[in-house]
């Protein structure tokens, strides 16, 4: 077997909802191991949710929730999200685990024994009023370069000047407005300053672990000198106490990259495998993809400490870009700060993937989302091009010729020599093949973007062959001819669905299954070799997108979102800038969701009008032409079975839903909904960003009374 792959993608905080952002990482990472499995590498694709922290501490307190529960939400939410956008991890962790607290407390104890975990008292900002140590991002204050008010202790979002919080100007804490006072609290770090990690740094760059300009300023980093980094934090923390220090944790960014050995090892568990197969022996490659606001942890911190440790190093760290939309950074006000699931209610997500794919390329640059270019790639290409040609072709041999491939007046063998420039029906086929090639090194490279216009040039050799053979009027004279047309053509898209699966797989699925070919491998040598057999059932492959359906997802997205200031890549670049000086807590990329007021009290006996009962759902379908209605048919202990429309078809499957107990108004007077009648309403949690339902703990009997 050649040498695994294991391909993480950074972990997000469990903090808040996936946006259009994240997806840029999930997505390339997602197509990047989709290719490798079809060429013959075996990959996995491992992540997990980023747990611990002040921030996610902090946010469940102000919910009223533990840590636990709330991270337990956005995971259960990240999850479904990603599904929604195909991107299909081979296991999807918490950092929160018991495998994670194993292997980070070994790491502590290894670090401890070898002398490179050590003691130090340093000063920390305090406040008194909430008796904790606070987090850069936990004090603001003036800008001591540029008096701007209202900056964060570590960075300044006007003029992009980095310092220590007790250099703002009127510092104060974020959660009560105090000003913080200087304590002395003893803390656990990593001596990255020993002379043998920049060395050992030094030759890790140069086996070319990184792109060259990113090898460029770690560098930098390096010869400017390293600081030993603090891998505590003060209680109160969720994370993981450290065993021999009471009241200390592990930094969330000690634990959180161990995450990705802690993901792998359930992942090694599920499968028979060894975990110290995949990180401790020669037979894996280790890729991580990241954004660059974290080149700092993971390209210094990380493998020093993997390499103190004894673990696999990473083969390959790579750096991408920050998204922006319609050329600027994403905003709430202009509602461009989209997550995940608002678009995926407007837009079918492969839309995304597509558009995606046609801007990433191996460097470090950003990438910017245009509306209007997504609509314009999407319909000009996806459709036009891909979709069109396999509609096209297949409802003709379907509707003319009895769905029925004939043969090609070459060999398939032949196909797989040099295009000799003839234009002859062998030649085009050649240059489908020569393309293919190139695809699957363009693939293993992760340039996307150049995959994407062969992809192009694959699609205009098969349309262009179809409009210069007309088939239409071939049919009049020698229908024979017309099959050879039609089976060159499938040939065509045989190639490409096995070329677009890595980008948008359900695409390519619904595509192969149509011609009843198998995409299994992406290997160009299988090309050309449909022929003589009935062709598969044709399904529409890709709608149009309309403007109508961005525009809804700019208006969605200004009306869900709190305000929040969105954390751009300068200031994350000069925050990890900064970090050479400091290491920082990093910032909350999502805020909590703001719970509407309390309304009006009412009295008891107001309260008692309302019928509230347990229901158990019997069936359940998506009303048709809705995104959002599901028809729900449920016992609530009658004679006759209740039907009820209830807004969840976004959030649940019918699957989900049948032979599950859900609280029901059963008084609520009855409505029409989408032309179905609704009798009743079923209990639902809404935070602004995540619908769930409202259910009894226990399987109390239907028609059971909810006081
Ligand atoms: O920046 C972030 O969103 C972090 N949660 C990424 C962690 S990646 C890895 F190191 F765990
Ligand atoms: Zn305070």
């Amino acid at each position: 077997m050649s040498e695994r792959v294991l391909v993480t993608a950074a972990l997000p905080y469990a903090n808040g909802s996936i946006h259009l952002g994240h997806l840029v990482e999930y997505c390339q990472a997602d197509m990047y191991v989709r290719a490798l499995n079809r060429l013959g590498t075996p990959a996995l694709y491992l992540c997990a949710d980023d747990a611990h922290g002040t921030p996610i501490e902090v946010n469940a307190r102000k919910q009223g929730v533990t840590p636990e529960a709330l991270v337990d939400r956005f995971h259960a939410e990240h999850a479904r999200d990603f599904a929604r956008y195909d991107v299909a991890f081979s296991n999807f962790g918490l950092t929160h685990s018991p495998d994670n607290r194993a292997i980070v407390e070994a790491v502590y104890q290894t670090l401890r024994t070898k002398g490179m975990a050590v003691d130090r008292e340093i000063d920390g900002n305090f406040c008194e009023h909430d008796q904790r140590f606070l987090p850069d991002r936990f004090i603001k204050g003036i800008c001591p370069k540029c008096s701007t008010p209202d900056q964060y202790g570590d960075v300044c979002e006007s003029c992009g000047a980095t310092y220590a919080p007790t250099d703002l100007k009127e510092p104060r804490c974020t959660l009560c407005g105090n000003t913080p006072i200087i304590k002395k609290s003893t803390h656990v770090f990593f001596t990255l300053s020993a002379k043998e990690n920049a060395e050992f740094l030094r030759a890790w760059i140069d086996s070319g672990a990184l792109q060259p300009d990113i090898a460029n300023y770690v560098r930098t980093w390096i010869e400017g000198g390293l600081r030993d980094w603090c891998i505590s934090r003060d209680g109160p923390y969720f994370g993981f106490a450290i065993p021999d220090r009471p009241g200390k944790f592990f930094y969330v960014w000690l634990d959180a990259p161990f995450g990705y050995i802690a993901s792998s090892a359930e992942w090694a568990r599920a499968h028979n495998v060894s975990l110290d197969s995949l990180w401790r022996s020669p037979g894996t490659r280790i890729e991580h993809i990241i954004g660059k606001d974290i080149v700092y942890f993971h390209t210094l911190f990380w493998p020093a400490v993997l390499n103190a440790v004894g673990y696999n190093l990473p083969t390959k760290v790579h750096v991408h870009g920050m998204l922006t939309v319609n050329g600027e950074k994403m905003s709430k006000t202009r509602g461009t700060f989209v997550n995940a699931a608002t678009f995926a209610e407007h837009v079918e997500p492969q839309a995304l993937r597509y558009y995606y794919a046609s801007k990433y390329g191996a460097e470090s640059g950003d990438l910017d989302l245009s509306f209007e270019d997504l609509i314009y790639k999407v319909n000009g290409e996806l459709v036009n091009k891909h979709a069109n040609l396999f509609s096209r072709v297949s409802q003709f041999l379907s509707q003319k010729l009895e769905n029925r491939l004939g043969d090609l007046p070459f060999p398939a063998v032949s196909a797989q020599q040099a295009s000799t420039g003839d234009n002859s029906m062998l030649d085009q086929a050649r240059r489908v093949v020569e393309s293919c090639r190139r695809m699957q090194q363009l693939y293993r490279a992760r340039e996307f973007s150049q995959v994407v216009r062969e992809l192009g040039v694959v699609a205009d050799i098969g349309n262009e062959f179809m409009q210069n053979a007309k088939p239409w009027d071939q049919l009049k004279s020698d229908p024979e001819a017309a099959r050879l047309t039609c089976t060159f053509v499938i040939n065509v898209c045989h190639a490409l669905a096995m070329y677009l699966w890595p980008i948008i797989p359900r695409f390519a699925e619904a595509g192969a299954r149509g011609l009843g070919c198998s995409i299994e491998r992406m290997d160009a040598s299988l090309l050309f070799a449909e022929r003589n057999r009935p062709l598969g059932v044709f399904e529409r492959m890709f709608d149009r997108i309309d403007k109508k359906a961005t525009d809804a997802i700019i208006e969605a997205s200004k009306q869900s979102l709190a305000p929040q200031k969105p954390v751009t890549a300068p200031v994350q670049a000069a925050k990890a800038a900064a970090a050479v000086a400091k290491p920082a807590e990093p910032p909350t990329k999502a805020e909590a969701p703001t719970p509407t007021g309390p309304k009006e009290p009412i009295t008891m006996e107001q309260f008692q009008t309302v019928d509230l009962r347990v229901g158990l759902v019997r069936r359940a379908e998506p009303v048709a032409k809705s995104k959002k209605l599901m028809r729900l048919e449920i016992d609530l202990g009658e004679p006759e079975l209740r039907q009820v429309v209830a807004g969840i078809a976004h959030v649940y499957r019918p699957e989900q839903l049948v032979d599950t107990r859900v609280v029901v108004v059963a008084n609520l007077k009855p409505a029409t909904l989408m032309g179905v009648e609704s009798r009743g309403m079923v209990l639902a949690a809404n935070d602004g960003q995540a619908l769930t339902l409202v259910r009894p703990e226990a399987a109390l009997p239907p028609g059971s009374q909810v006081r």
